[in-house]
């Protein structure tokens, strides 16, 4: 795997110190307040994973499943919910854990599914940011890092499904898919 990846951008251990600050602000934020942490399956796993051993208040987990890409480095702009949530959120302060925010479209639509269901809150922690890619307007309360426009993979961050396992997060080479 490695020696498809250009350039590191993030390693494992910047990541941990990152997640480490943004547990410890979402934990003053939210405590005493019922929060509900839904992560994106499959992206989200090892930031999930990471995020909430960092958060010292009671909360409650789950995760939906979204498909937006298909095989493909580009997004299709269709959202479909693959699996919904096994709980209800009325009421609960809601976090949606997301690896990254790129065009915005999966976080735009997840957010207004959900608001449906009456939540108290719903505020987004993404690990990743890329905001040149930004097609629609969507409010990010946590934000590990701004990354520029280039296609990256590791950290749950997959290219047709490959690379998730990568403990850092990478530039992945163009040749591979171009
Ligand atoms: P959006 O709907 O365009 O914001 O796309 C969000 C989703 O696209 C993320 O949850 C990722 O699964 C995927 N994605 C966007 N950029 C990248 C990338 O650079 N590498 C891997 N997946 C990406
Ligand atoms: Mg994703």
């Amino acid at each position: 795997m490695k020696e498809d990846i250009k350039e590191v951008l993030f390693t494992e251990k910047e990541l941990r110190a990152r997640i480490k600050e943004i547990g410890k602000q979402i934990s003053e934020d939210y405590r005493g307040k019922d929060l509900f942490l839904i992560g994106v399956l499959k992206g989200s796993v090892p930031f999930m994973a990471d995020l909430m051993k960092e958060i010292d208040i009671p909360c409650t987990m789950d995760f939906m499943a979204v498909s937006s890409y298909g095989n493909s480095s580009k997004t299709s702009g269709v959202v479909r919910i693959l699996k919904d949530l096994d709980f209800e959120i009325e009421d609960k302060h809601v976090l949606i854990v997301e690896d990254i925010v790129d065009s915005g479209v999966t976080l735009r639509y997840l957010v207004d599914y959900l608001k449906g269901r009456k939540p108290a809150s719903i505020e987004i922690a993404c690990l990743l940011n890329k905001p040149d890619r930004r097609t629609v307007e969507i409010n990010t309360k946590y934000i590990g890092f701004e990354v520029p426009d280039y296609f990256l993979v590791g950290y749950g961050l997959d290219y047709a499904e490959k690379y998730r396992n990568l403990p850092y997060i990478g530039i992945l080479k163009e040749e591979i898919y171009k």
